[in-house]
């Protein structure tokens, strides 16, 4: 990534930038590119692939998301805006995204996910203990991922030894950059992977239904007709897709955050009850989703021209991070009283894992630091993280 914004042409009056979001850089350059994005520009044209536009500004990403009618979720991704696949409940529009969002919200509530609350510590706890003597690992790999991703595998019935396969697919899919696969070959595999699997996962409960939430789905009915098995498998990618990466690059922040400011470690440390802002915040400053929309209808925000069927990104880390909104806005603030961050999204597709996700945050900062309190990055590595959904690469603290 170059040092200096430099636009490399001009589009319909607004400035292009071929500035490649999916590509990987050194930890949290993406977000600082942003701010320099939004600290001069309202939006701005990219010239990657076929061209779409980016808004910068803060409000403005805010309301879009909030606007279904003229941003659909058709495709909610920059570089394709003719998906030949579907995600429920990610890529339909109100009202029929309004009713999966009705029957998905019970297994998602506050209550249902409170109630799994020592299954989730239990796994932190057993995870965390088998670490503690080892002085020292990549805790991403030994911690952050794993977690998380044995939870969803229970939450979705799916066999837990799969835990393995789940990691290999998630970086292929999810990971690469537009640059390392410009054919799309190795995403297209992976993906075509994952469908077999979950194909194969539906045709066995069709047979004998468990107890689990894959099963719960397809006893459900919308407009009186069952679930057939091609909108199962949209619903069941979309988890992949939305649970599975989300909660590991959350808690990689964390531990990162924590590592390189021990001032605000000794904070938690000696007042516990600080964890949850903490995790807003974290949630905040580090957002990592950078969600898109396709355009209804013509239509000007940012001071983009957008036409309709045009594809829209809505970087959430804008918003997050806007000086109009918060007071030294890249800074984590565990004294921070206003926590209306949009980390998880805003309008009708904000995050249904909400509740789930901030639990098992919560979850591993208050364990990791009452097993390992004391931890600092190894020296000697360079911190690099990912494109797309910006997570760190890999984390090696010793402790
Ligand atoms: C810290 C962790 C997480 C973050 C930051 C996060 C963030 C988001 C965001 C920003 C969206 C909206 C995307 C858009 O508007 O296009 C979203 C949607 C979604 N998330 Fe999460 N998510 C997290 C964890 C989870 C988990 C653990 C699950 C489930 C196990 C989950 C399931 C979903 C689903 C199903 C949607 C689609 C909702 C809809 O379209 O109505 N997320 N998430």
């Amino acid at each position: 990534m170059s040092t200096t914004l430099q636009p490399d042409g001009n589009y319909e009056g607004v400035p292009a930038y071929h500035y490649d979001n999916t590509a990987g850089g050194p930890v949290l350059s993406h977000h600082r590119r942003w701010e320099e994005f939004a600290a001069t520009h309202g939006g701005f044209r990219s010239s990657i692939a076929q061209g779409y536009w980016v808004v910068t500004d803060g409000a403005a990403i805010q309301e879009a998301l909030q606007d279904w009618q003229t941003f659909s979720s058709k495709s909610v991704t920059a570089l394709d805006p003719e998906p030949r696949f579907l995600w429920i409940p990610e890529m339909l529009d109100p009202p029929l995204h309004t009713i999966w969002r009705r029957l998905l919200g019970r297994e998602f509530s506050p209550k249902t996910v409170a109630a799994k609350e020592p299954e989730i510590r239990a796994v932190a706890v057993d995870m965390i203990e088998r670490l503690r003597e080892s002085g020292g690992a990549d805790v991403l790999d030994r911690f952050a991922r794993r977690f998380p991703t044995l939870i969803f595998l229970r939450l979705m019935g799916l066999p837990v030894e799969d835990l393995d396969t789940f990691l290999g697919w998630v970086h292929t899919i999810l990971h690469l950059s537009y640059e390392q696969d410009q054919d799309r070959g190795r995403r297209l595999a992976a993906i075509n992977d994952v469908s077999a699997y979950f194909d194969e996962q539906i045709a066995v409960r069709r047979k004998a239904p468990k107890d689990d939430l894959l099963s719960r789905v397809m006893a459900w009915k919308i407009d009186g007709e069952p679930i057939d098995d091609g909108d199962l498998h949209a619903f069941c990618v979309l988890m992949f897709m939305a649970g599975l990466d989300t909660v590991p690059i959350s808690v990689g922040w964390a531990l990162y955050h924590f590592a390189s400011h021990p001032e605000h470690r000794g904070a938690i440390l000696a007042d516990p009850s600080l964890i949850p802002t903490s995790v807003e915040e974290i949630l905040r400053v580090y957002s990592f989703v950078i969600p898109a929309r396709k355009a209804t209808r013509d239509v000007e925000i940012g001071g983009c021209p957008v036409r309709s069927g045009e594809m829209v990104m809505l970087p959430l880390t804008v918003t997050n991070r806007d000086p109009r909104r918060y007071d030294n806005p890249s800074r984590v603030d565990l004294g921070r009283r206003a926590n209306n961050h949009i980390a998880f999204g805003s309008g009708p597709h904000r995050c249904l894992g909400s509740h789930l996700a901030r639990l098992e945050l919560n979850v591993a900062v208050e364990e990791w630091h009452r097993r390992i309190p004391d931890y600092r990055i190894a020296e000697g590595q360079e911190l690099e993280q990912t494109g797309n959904m910006y997570g760190l690469k890999s984390l090696r603290l010793e402790w």
